[in-house]
C-alpha cells in the first residue's frame, strides 16, 4: 500500500513518485502510462526536461481522476532570471493539459527567487497550486526565503542517495517542517549504489533488488523519493516497496555508506 505524507500545508503527497528527468516526451509518456497502471499516482517532471506535454497525454489518456493525481513541475532558473514566473507556470500548465499543479517548486536558487516566490504565492492564493516549494535550497538560501515568505516553502527537493545521504541538509528541514524529496535516489545516471556490495548484501538478505533496497531505506527515512526509470520492469519493480521492512541496524549501514558524493551541481555553486 502506498504511504502517503501530510505536507505543512494539511495536503496529502504520496511517497513515492516517478521521476522523467533526461527521458524524452516519448518516453515520458510510455513511462508514466507504465507508472500509473503499476499504481503510482505522483509524477515529478520540469519545465527544463522538455517532457510536460508526454507527462500530460499520459496522464489527460489513463482515465483516472485529476484529483487521484499527484503533479509536480518545476519553475526554471532562465523563467526566475527573466522574471517570468507566470507566464512559465502557464506553458507548463498547458503543456500538462491540466487546470492546477499538486506541487510547484523553484527549480534552483537562481537569482530572483525571491521576486518569484512572491508570484507563486499568488498564484497559489488562486487554487491554481496545492503547494508551493524549492529544490536545490541549502539553509542560507532558504533563511534568505523566511525573509520575504507569507507562506511557507512546503517541500526541499535535494539530491540524495547513499553516496550523498544529505542527511544534515534533512534534518534542517524536517525542523523547519519542510518535507524533503530525494532526487537521483538510486544515484543518478550511473546508479552506482545499485552495484555497491553493501546493498547488494541487503537486497539477498531481504530478497529484493539493489534499487528496491535503496527506496525502501528513503520512506523509511521519512522522505518523498522519485526513482525514475523508462523501463517497465524497473518502474514496477522500483514500486513494490511497501511489503517488507528494513531493520533498524541494516538502515544505518545504508547510511553508513555516506562519502558526499554528488552526482549533480552543488547548489552553491551551479552554472546554468
Ligand atoms: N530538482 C532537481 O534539481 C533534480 C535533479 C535531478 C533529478 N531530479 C528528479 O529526480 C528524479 C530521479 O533522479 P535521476 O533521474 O537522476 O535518477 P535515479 O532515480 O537515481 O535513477 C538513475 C538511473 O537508474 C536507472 N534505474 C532505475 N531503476 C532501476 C532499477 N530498478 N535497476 C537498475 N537501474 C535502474 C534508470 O535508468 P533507466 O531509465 O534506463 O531505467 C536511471 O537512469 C528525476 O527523474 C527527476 O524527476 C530532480
Amino acid at each position: 500500500m502506498q504511504t502517503t505524507i501530510k505536507l505543512n500545508n494539511g495536503i496529502k503527497i504520496p511517497q513515492v513518485g516517478l521521476g522523467v528527468f533526461r527521458a524524452s516526451t516519448d518516453e515520458a509518456e510510455q513511462a508514466v502510462t507504465w507508472a500509473l497502471e503499476a499504481g503510482y499516482c505522483h509524477i515529478d517532471t520540469a519545465k527544463i526536461y522538455g517532457n510536460e506535454a508526454g507527462v500530460g497525454k499520459a496522464t489527460a489518456e489513463s482515465g483516472l481522476q485529476r484529483e487521484d493525481l499527484f503533479i509536480t513541475t518545476k519553475l526554471w532558473n532562465e523563467d526566475i532570471r527573466q522574471r517570468r514566473t507566470k507566464e512559465a507556470f502557464a506553458e507548463s500548465l498547458a503543456a500538462l493539459r491540466t487546470d492546477y499543479i499538486d506541487l510547484y517548486l523553484i527549480h534552483w536558487p537562481a537569482e530572483g527567487f525571491q521576486e518569484a516566490w512572491k508570484e507563486m504565492e499568488e498564484l497559489y492564493h488562486q487554487g491554481k497550486i496545492g503547494a508551493i516549494g524549492v529544490s536545490n535550497f541549502h539553509p542560507h538560501h532558504l533563511e534568505e526565503l523566511f525573509k520575504i515568505q507569507t507562506v511557507k516553502p512546503a517541500v526541499n527537493q535535494i539530491e540524495s542517495h547513499p553516496y550523498l545521504t544529505n542527511q544534515k541538509l534533512i534534518d534542517y528541514c524536517q525542523e523547519q517542517n519542510i518535507q524533503a524529496e530525494v532526487w537521483s535516489p538510486l544515484g543518478g545516471k550511473d546508479a552506482a549504489p545499485l552495484l555497491d556490495p553493501t546493498i547488494c548484501s541487503l537486497a539477498d538478505k531481504y530478497n529484493k533488488t539493489p534499487a528496491q533496497i535503496i527506496i525502501r531505506w528513503d520512506i523509511q527515512r521519512g522522505v518523498i523519493v522519485l526513482p525514475k526509470s523508462i523501463h517497465k520492469e524497473r518502474i514496477v519493480s522500483n514500486f513494490d516497496v511497501f511489503d517488507f521492512e528494513i531493520s533498524q541496524e541494516d538502515m544505518r549501514e545504508i547510511s553508513a555508506l555516506n562519502k558526499n558524493q554528488r552526482v549533480g551541481s552543488n547548489p552553491d555553486n551551479f552554472d546554468f
